[in-house]
């Protein structure tokens, strides 16, 4: 281990000065996990009793008794499973009333097309929702779009749990677990390149990384499909629903750019636009800090997203409404079962490590190399946010919701759910990081492995908003065994 550049330099000092050379005899004076307290779950978190967490989808599904818990806590029930019930059923089917394209488009290639969409769009990684035919968890049903003089045609959204659901390394299907298989760029292009190419549009108007997106959509199409696709969505274009997408060939170029996982939600068609491309990866819902744990740790708030500034769960979801829904029809009091359901999930339970005496040796690198210092906040996250400099890590973020870089948000956006601007990157939550196969805010590291060098070296990329030269200290600073030690605790978080 070469010197500290950080924080902790005398408590590492200290531990070398005790001899670190018994490393697995870990000193019977310490007490490593008073001093790891903050990684541990938030003391009394209620979860209802609900399964989040399954191997049995239908489970995840409570067997169906999500559905109809919001009328009954619209008509009053508020106790504890009820509230959750229905924040649950908000998580997997509330679209508050967001825009998006034909439910008829979403279903028949969901339906009709198992090479190039997937069963239920599990080709582009979501999953197939058990109650619907053809659409996957986290599209559901909308509103019904008016059509003069034809029948109503009903348009379906995005809910959350398109990117807050997905299955883990060992199969069990978790709520709150960023979909990193999730390909929305490649899903967003489908459905609104596919239609405007079918109408007859020349892809020659589009970018071809884009079209190549959806040519493998295209050739699968077969004459039927194709005209009873047609037939479906020419009325419905006619009326004036059109398909959601950009037009912009650099817009669709950036989208055919993200990787699985990570995506740019200030972005055209979708509004707020910050004009600039900085796709992020899907965040872990888990264990998000408490009212209490962030006065004990004096935050000035939950400091949610990459970049930190947004205050609170309630914000956030504010915020959605606000934005991508009707919050007339869907004000904050009626959000409140959603707020609540996304402060009840519990990261899932690690695999059991195959070598318990390295976990210990890990644990106490990870007090001993100062980690602590940046990653002290509730679950390891950190209290503040860094400066690109600071962690040497892609600074394409600096620009998010500001792409002038005048300190003043854009494109009417305020503090509050959106939020502050920190200019800078907080580190998330470090729970179920065995879980996560990408790593960094721009999600370019695969996983630990990646992150902390073991089989190759970094950086290899360092396209603007792209780059996985970040936290290149843990490449440089450790041994072999060093890296199997801190990689083996971090598994057990
Ligand atoms: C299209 C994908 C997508 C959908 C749908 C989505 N999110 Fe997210 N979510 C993200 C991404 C990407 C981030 C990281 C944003 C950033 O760059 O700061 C994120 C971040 C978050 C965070 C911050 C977590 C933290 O620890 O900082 C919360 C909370 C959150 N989302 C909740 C929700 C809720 C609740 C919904 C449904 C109302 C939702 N999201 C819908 C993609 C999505
Ligand atoms: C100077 C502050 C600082 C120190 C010291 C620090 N980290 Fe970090 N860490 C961060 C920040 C900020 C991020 C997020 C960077 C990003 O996403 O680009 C991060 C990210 C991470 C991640 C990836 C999390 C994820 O979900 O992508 C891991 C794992 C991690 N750090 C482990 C460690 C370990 C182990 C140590 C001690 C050897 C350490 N860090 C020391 C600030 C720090």
């Amino acid at each position: 281990m070469t010197p500290l550049p950080r924080p902790r330099l005398l408590a590492a000092a200290l531990a070398l000065a005790v001899g670190s050379a018994c490393a697995g005899d870990a000193d019977a004076t310490r007490d490593l996990d008073a001093e790891l307290a903050a990684l541990a779950a938030p003391p009394g978190l209620d979860d209802g009793g609900l399964t989040n967490v399954s191997a049995d989808l239908d489970a995840v599904l409570e067997r169906g008794a999500i559905f109809g818990a919001c009328d009954r806590w619209d008509a009053g029930e508020r106790d504890r499973e009820t509230t959750l019930l229905c924040g649950k059923w908000m998580f997997f089917y509330g679209t508050f009333r967001g825009a998006g394209p034909p439910q008829v488009l979403l279903e028949m290639l969901g339906r009709e097309l198992p090479a190039s969409v997937g069963h239920g769009w599990s080709g582009v990684g979501q999953i197939p929702d058990p109650y619907h035919d053809g659409l996957p968890l986290g599209w559901a049903p909308s509103y019904d779009a008016a059509r003069p003089g034809g029948e109503p045609a009903p348009i379906a959204a995005m809910t959350c749990a398109g990117c807050h659901f997905a299955q883990l390394p060992d199969g069990r299907y978790a709520v709150g677990a960023p979909n990193t298989r999730f390909d929305y760029g490649r899903q967003l292009l489908t459905l609104s390149l596919l239609p405007r190419l079918l109408t007859g549009e020349p892809a020659s108007a589009h970018a071809p990384e884009a079209v190549a997106e959806v040519q493998p959509v295209l050739d699968e199409l077969g004459d039927d499909t194709r005209q009873r696709l047609l037939a479906a969505l020419v009325p419905i274009l006619q009326a004036g629903v059109t398909p959601p997408g950009a037009t912009d060939p650099d817009v669709e170029r950036a989208q055919a750019g993200w990787r699985p996982g990570t995506l740019d939600t200030f972005m055209a068609p979708l509004q707020p636009d910050d004009g600039v491309d900085i796709p992020t990866r899907i965040m872990a819902l888990w264990e998000i800090a408490t009212d209490e744990e962030l006065a004990a740790h004096g935050m000035p708030h939950a400091m949610l997203g990459w970049a930190g500034g947004s205050a609170g769960v309630a914000e956030f979801v504010d915020f959605f409404v606000t934005w991508f829904g009707d919050r007339e029809a869907w004000p904050p009091e009626r959000q409140a079962p959603l707020v609540a359901f996304v402060r009840s999930l519990r990261r899932p339970t690690p695999p059991a490590p195959a070598d318990q005496a390295e976990v210990e040796r890990g644990k106490a690198l990870f007090v001993d190399s100062g980690c602590l210092g940046c990653h002290g906040g509730p679950r390891g996250g950190s209290t503040r946010a860094y400066g690109f400099d600071e962690i040497g890590t892609d600074d394409a973020l600096a620009r998010f919701m500001d792409p002038d870089g005048d300190g003043v948000p854009c494109c009417g956006l305020d503090a509050g759910g959106g939020g502050q601007l920190t200019r800078g990157v907080k580190s998330p939550r470090l729970v179920g990081l065995w879980a996560q196969p990408r790593l960094l805010h721009d999600g370019a590291v695969d996983g630990l492995d990646g992150l902390f060098c073991v089989t190759t070296a970094r950086p290899t990329v360092t396209a603007a908003g792209y780059g996985d030269g970040g936290h290149l200290d843990l490449c440089e600073r450790f041994s072999p065994g060093e890296k199997a030690a801190l990689i083996a605790f971090l598994e057990t978080l």
